[in-house]
């Protein structure tokens, strides 16, 4: 049930989450930040298990094993390590351990009806599917439908699997040099300099610490273990669900196994020959169309629903703009319950670039900071969006693995073309990507990441993005995309023969950002049956960024009232996610 409660606890995790990760394709908002808000929510939640008497679970305690060995862990969820071999091509040499999760079917798997399981990936690169499922994992079951596996997994590098991408000796280390840190790039009179200094160092520190395993953490072997566990549940064929950089992961698959598909999603779909090349140049194309969703929005809802509202979208812009130039000039010092920090316009900046990941969640709190910013000099409300706890060094066991930004640079370094390591070259490309979009200063952190990056063979999968596949695929985009424009879906779809793009018309990164009973009924049907929308779908919203009062006050929507029941949990579940779920952001 949606109530009120309910709703503003969740928005209140949702902030702490949103600023806990910036974007890649984080779905980007993920879960990457090891002192984020968002992970020690999960360390607690971890503990109310503990503490309700379930089984005491460790990661650490469960032996790795070929076959798929479940115990119970977290809440109504069991986990397993699976062995997977280091290097496809070498199968009897060193091995990766993936840490797998899913809950489970409430069907047998001998009836008739069971219909195997659902992988799924969140995003990122770097994102960890462990943690999504905590967060998600509920919510897409209930989408689904009670005949599947809802599963997903850290890809190999990430969180709990190993070798897990790590560059520091210690987690102290590791705090003391954030690799980024949700600033802009060019900020002050050394342009870029600074970050590509910074990522000369983080290049020098991976290749230091690479005992040999780093080579082998790419999007072509996470496909293989995807393959590999779907064989470990007696499977021959795929059914997968990508979000953002899970585009890619999926894409990937369905190109180097077109004969493995039984049913594959990619949803927010990301030009993967762009992410080949190591561009990261494309992604931005309708971020303007994501800002402008909240000038016009906030102006439509009027003064009561929308605290930063001004009678025109263009009055909105401008006072936006006009809160950027004032924290440029001076940044506002702002002391929360848990931390301190400045507000300035690096941190404004990235705050609202954050927002545009989830404007179901967060566009409201978005406005009520800027409110109160404008009114009185007060950033609070903004720099918690994007808040992390301060580093304590107080980790368990199995517990002090929760950093995807490492596993995020060696993915994307490893994956795509040499990045030139010249400053020279790092200006170019950052100029001209400047001239596209203003976000470029936030953005182009992220193919900086790699101007150092060692030198390693590239003989993986890198396209081409084609296929007759074995079932067709479903592509799905939003109108309004912050960082996977609608755009990238259609040119994807076309290298895969008989697939469809579903468009759902909203803001928001990935369809599970907005609440639309169309989109996910289409989802579920797809799934369950196979069936594929009509080409040219578009699909409708059930929500206003800035809800009516009543929404907030009686707890649902009155246009749920007469809706089959399987329909309303469909719903309920689509609102919880809107609500809650949050991406990796890469950058
Ligand atoms: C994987 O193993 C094959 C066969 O031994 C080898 O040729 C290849 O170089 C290895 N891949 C990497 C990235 O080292
Ligand atoms: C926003 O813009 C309107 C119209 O230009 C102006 O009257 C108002 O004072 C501005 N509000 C803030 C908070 O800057
Ligand atoms: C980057 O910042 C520098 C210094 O403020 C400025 O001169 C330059 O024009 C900026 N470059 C771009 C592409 O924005
Ligand atoms: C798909 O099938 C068609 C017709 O059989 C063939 O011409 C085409 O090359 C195939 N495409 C791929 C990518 O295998
Ligand atoms: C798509 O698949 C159909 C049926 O398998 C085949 O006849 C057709 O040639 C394929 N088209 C392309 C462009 O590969």
């Amino acid at each position: 049930m949606f109530t009120d409660s309910n709703y503003h606890k969740r928005r209140r995790r949702v902030l702490l989450r949103g600023l806990a990760f910036t974007v890649v394709f984080y779905a980007v908002l993920w879960l990457i930040e090891r002192n984020s808000g968002f992970v020690s929510e999960n360390l607690a939640s971890l503990k109310d298990a503990r503490v309700a008497g379930e089984q005491e679970f460790t990661w650490e305690e469960l032996i790795p094993s070929t076959e798929l060995v479940w115990k119970d862990c977290y809440t109504g969820k069991q986990c397993a390590r699976l062995i997977v071999p280091l290097n496809y091509s070498d199968p009897q040499g060193e091995k990766a351990t993936i840490a797998v999760i899913k809950k489970p079917s409430l069907l047998a798997i001998d009836s008739k009806d069971y219909k195997g399981p659902v992988l799924l990936n969140p995003g990122g690169p770097g994102g960890s599917g462990v943690e999504f499922m905590q967060r998600a994992g509920d919510s897409i079951s209930t989408i689904l439908g009670p005949q599947f596996d809802t599963v997903s997994f850290d890809p190999r590098g990430i969180g709990r699997s190993t070798p897990r991408a790590s560059f520091f000796k210690t987690d102290a280390e590791r705090a003391m040099w954030p690799i980024r840190g949700h600033s802009v790039i060019n900020n002050t009179d050394e342009g870029i300099s600074r970050t590509w200094a910074r990522a000369v160092i983080t290049g020098k520190l991976a290749e230091e610490m690479d005992t040999g395993y780093l080579r082998h953490i790419n999007t072509d072997q996470t496909a293989r273990d995807m393959l590999t566990i779907v064989e470990a549940f007696g499977q021959k064929k795929i059914q997968y669900w990508g979000f953002s950089y899970g585009s890619v992961l999926g894409a990937t698959f369905a190109s180097i196994f077109p004969d493995k598909i039984h049913r594959l999603a990619i949803d927010g779909v990301v030009d993967a020959e762009n992410y080949f090349a190591t561009l990261w140049s494309n992604n931005l194309l309708d971020t303007d169309k994501t800002m402008r969703s909240f000038f016009v929005e906030c102006a439509k809802a009027g003064p009561d629903r929308c605290p930063f509202y001004a009678p025109t979208p263009q009055d909105i812009a401008k006072n936006l703009t006009a809160l950027y130039e004032s924290v440029r000039k001076q940044p506002v010092p702002v002391r929360t319950e848990t931390s301190y920090g400045l507000l300035d316009y690096s941190r404004l900046r990235s705050t609202v670039f954050v927002t545009l990941y989830q404007p179901y969640s967060a566009f409201l709190p978005l406005a009520q900071g800027l409110a109160d910013l404008a009114a009185r000099a007060d950033g609070t409300t903004l720099y918690k969006i994007l808040e992390t706890p301060f580093f304590e060094c107080s980790c368990g066991p199995g517990e002090s693995i929760l950093d995807g930004r490492e596993a995020q640079s060696a993915i994307l370094c490893n994956d795509g073309k040499d990045v030139p390591g010249d400053l020279k070259s790092a200006e170019k490309f950052f100029k001209d990507f400047a001239k596209e979009s203003e976000w470029a200063e936030i953005w182009g952190a992220i193919r900086m990441n790699c101007v150092a990056w060692p030198k390693f063979p590239k003989n993986h999968f890198q396209g081409p993005f084609i296929a007759n596949t074995s079932h067709p695929i479903l592509l799905i985009g939003n109108t309004a995309d912050p960082v996977t424009p609608l755009w990238a879906a259609k040119k994807m779809s076309r290298g895969f023969n008989g697939s469809v793009v579903l468009t759902q018309d909203s803001p928001g990164h990935c369809s599970l950002s907005a609440p639309s009973l169309c989109t996910q009924q289409h989802i579920r049907d797809y799934f369950q049956t196979g069936a594929l929308p009509k080409a040219g779908t578009i699909c409708s919203v059930e929500a206003s960024p800035f809800p009516e009062k009543k929404f907030d006050s009686d707890g649902q929507e009155p246009l749920w009232d007469g809706m089959t029941e399987g329909d309303r949990g469909l719903l309920e579940a689509a609102h919880a996610l809107s609500k809650s779920y949050s991406l990796p952001i890469p950058f």
